[in-house]
């Protein structure tokens, strides 16, 4: 028997009142890649931070490569060769690109000095593996999520590895640099490397991993070779009961509510026309930088419009501030949670009912109690998993904090509802919950724009898809004609040609 690269038995973590981890094992061999699953909260990130030198584990036991080992600090786990990319990139927004890859072990030339032209050579080649275009550099501050993310992988990449360990680390990237990033992956491990691999997508672990454990709660269920799996029989390992994916509810479309018309901003997107109307679910499909976000940005106040015009119940409306959308009656669930979505220290009530403490009992003695009524109903409908509502936001796991953040924007009842990524980093339970409540919506007649980069949730919740392109529309496609081909083709600024005596015309 060979021994394990890593392993890892007995560990346990306590947080306050919060058993992140009981008493779990997981052994990872040379040369597999080994999927870590599980709902929001089952503690797989935790397990992640204690291998990394983040947190101590309070019981068990770490081996690498048969030797007892600890890891007080996370330079400890780089020197050991244990490369980690955290769900929640961990850069120094003020430092360059470079720099922050190379922070723990900078080049140095012969004279011990950090030799920055060979930090930013060795960091660009980085990226060409990536095949992806950053300024190397430039400072952090101010970057999308998804470059931040492969900021992280580059710094995983930049040292010999022993073990490689991926929290969500596809969460924000296009497909195809999650295409690239699968390749560099499996080029590691061929190495020898024993990667550990964090996803909710499903579909991902499938395609990419060897062997798959599943935790939930904390615990360690189960340790299977994923051929031996299908989706259906890990899901139930995760959640502990069947189940059905919840498709969109057929509703009545109701009169025009947002029109949006031959909007443009700065840089994002131009010429952009489209009509949202009651009871409609609008799917924002494309590539990412397509111009999706930009445009919930601008309808949201948050950017301003450089040419175009937005009605609201055929009223023309201009919102200088996101103050001002939400009292028209439009909210916006935006993707970075941490950069626009949740005030970290605050509780979890006071974060949901931040936005509709004005309409909550005017009445300070009665608002406490509604506030927390209204935080409870919607955090139990989405399952968050906590203490309380009265725990603060920054001690959730990543899932559940973009719970919170769904609850918040729904709890302020808007008319129209722009989700940006709303399942990004929830697991399969939640996102069911998810789709269960914008239909829910939909159906009682709210407007909704759903940007997402999940095809398959673009497909089953939309009654209609847009599809963007390089910052324009480059086709709109109805529901019943809606295929993730078709999608795919449009997003590339490509036109499926239709089979003939359909209708649908293969050219502008
Ligand atoms: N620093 C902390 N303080 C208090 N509680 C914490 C802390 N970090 C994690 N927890 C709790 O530990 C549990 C496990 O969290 P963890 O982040 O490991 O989950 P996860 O499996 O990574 O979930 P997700 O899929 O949402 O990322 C959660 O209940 C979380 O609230
Ligand atoms: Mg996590």
């Amino acid at each position: 028997m060979t021994t394990a690269r890593l392993q890892l038995t007995g560990i346990s973590k306590r947080f306050a009142a919060t058993a992140a981890l009981a008493d779990v094992s997981l052994e990872l061999l040379a040369g597999e890649i080994h999927a870590l699953v599980g709902e929001n909260g089952a503690g797989k990130s935790t397990l992640v931070k204690v291998i990394a030198g983040v947190h101590q584990p309070d019981a068990g036991e770490i081996r690498l490569d048969g030797e007892l080992i600890t890891v007080p600090n996370p330079a400890a786990a780089r020197e050991r060769g244990i490369a980690v990319v955290h769900q929640e990139p961990r850069l120094f927004p003020d430092l360059s690109v470079a720099e922050n890859i190379f922070l723990i072990a900078p080049p140095t030339d012969r004279f011990h000095t950090i030799s920055w032209g060979e930090m930013r050579r060795r960091a660009a080649e980085l990226f060409e593996q990536l095949d992806v275009r950053i300024d190397v550099a430039a400072p952090v501050r101010g970057l999308s999520m998804a470059d931040q993310q492969l900021i992280e992988i580059a710094k995983a990449l930049a040292i010999e590895a022993r073990v490689l360990i991926l929290d969500e680390p596809t969460a924000s990237l296009s497909s195809h640099e999650v295409e690239r990033l699968f390749t560099i992956v499996r080029r590691t491990s061929e190495r020898g490397v024993a990667v550990l691999f964090v996803s909710h997508r499903l579909d991902e672990v499938f395609e990419l991993c060897d062997r798959a454990t599943v935790f939930r709660d904390g615990r360690y269920v189960t340790t299977a070779p994923t051929s031996e799996l299908t989706t259906a029989s890990l899901v139930r390992f995760m959640v502990g009961r069947e189940v059905s994916l919840f498709p969109k509810e057929a509703t009545t479309v109701g009169a025009p509510i947002l029109e949006v018309r031959n909007l443009s901003d700065a840089s994002g997107f131009r010429d952009v026309s489209f009509t949202v109307r009651a009871g409609e679910i609008l799917g924002l499909a494309g590539l990412v930088g397509a111009g999706r976000t930009e445009i919930a940005r601008v309808l949201f106040g948050i950017e301003p419009r450089t040419a175009g015009e937005v009605l609201l119940d055929g009223r023309p409306v201009e919102f200088r501030s996101p103050s001002e959308a939400l009292r028209a009656g439009v909210a916006y669930v935006p993707e970075d949670r941490h950069q626009d979505g949740l005030v970290l220290d605050f509780s979890i009530t006071n974060n949901i009912t931040l936005p509709i403490l004005g309409r909550l009992f005017p009445r300070l003695f009665l608002r406490a109690r509604t506030e927390v009524e209204v935080a409870t109903q919607f955090s139990e409908r989405l399952r968050v998993r906590m203490t309380g509502v009265d725990q603060a936001v920054k001690a959730l796991s990543g899932g559940n904090q973009q719970k919170v953040v769904i609850a918040k924007w729904l709890a302020a009842r808007p008319r129209v509802l722009i989700l940006d990524e709303p399942t990004r980093g929830v697991d399969i339970g939640a996102k069911v919950e998810v789709h269960r409540i914008v239909s829910e919506l939909a159906a009682s007649g709210l407007a909704i724009i759903m940007i997402s980069s999940d095809l398959p949730e673009v497909l089953a919740m939309s009654d209609r898809i847009l599809v963007l392109h390089e910052g324009r529309i480059s086709e709109e496609i109805p529901r019943a004609d809606a295929t993730e081909e078709r999608v795919m083709f449009a997003a590339t600024g490509q036109r499926v040609q239709a089979p003939a005596g359909t209708g649908a015309s293969s050219v502008h």
